[in-house]
């Protein structure tokens, strides 16, 4: 069984997970009474649903492993943002925010020794790089396209196909 240090390291990373969703659900829903942003607002849904996939692989883990999951209480997110850019700007510091936090997780887990934990985690470790990568590709097209109206366009239409163009994905 999982160590109590570790334990309570991966109950840290539900509530980050469970976090992540709401942000992502605010997002979702700033972006739904936006004009004309149908493909940003089914993006961030949908990664509101995966944040929340997250959380419940750990949740699973813990119980699993003889640990007691706890189900947090969440702070309300962000729910208002000045521009479309901004609000992948708020994504992308959160994903490295994230991605932080499984390294230190990583790390507890080869400190303690439990080197099960450590094969669970590289699951969050190779998913955080996708999320990274994706994130950093929508701020990059962003940064390009300005206040380019047909660029957003664009942009919008196109942005649920970006997950499918990582390296080593089928489209
Ligand atoms: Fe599950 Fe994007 O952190």
């Amino acid at each position: 069984m999982p160590s109590k240090t570790m334990i309570d390291a991966l109950n840290r990373q539900v509530l980050m997970e469970a976090q992540s969703s709401q942000a992502y659900l605010a997002m979702g829903s700033w972006a739904e009474i936006q004009p004309g942003l149908k493909g940003v607002t089914q993006f961030f849904f949908q990664h509101s649903e995966e944040e929340r996939m997250h959380m419940l692989k750990l949740i699973h883990y813990i119980n699993e492993r003889g640990g007691v999951a706890i189900v947090p209480a969440l702070k309300q997110p962000q729910l208002t943002f000045d521009s479309l850019k901004k609000a992948f700007e708020t994504l992308l510091e959160h994903e490295l925010k994230v991605s932080e936090s499984i390294n230190s997780l990583v790390e507890i887990a080869l400190n303690e020794k439990d080197y099960a934990t450590h094969n669970f985690l590289q699951w969050y470790v190779m998913e955080q790089m996708e999320e990274e990568r994706l994130a950093r590709e929508c701020n990059d097209k962003l940064e390009l396209i300005g206040d380019d109206k047909s660029g957003l366009y664009l942009f919008d239409r196109d942005i649920m196909t970006l997950d499918k163009q990582a390296p080593g994905k089928s489209a």
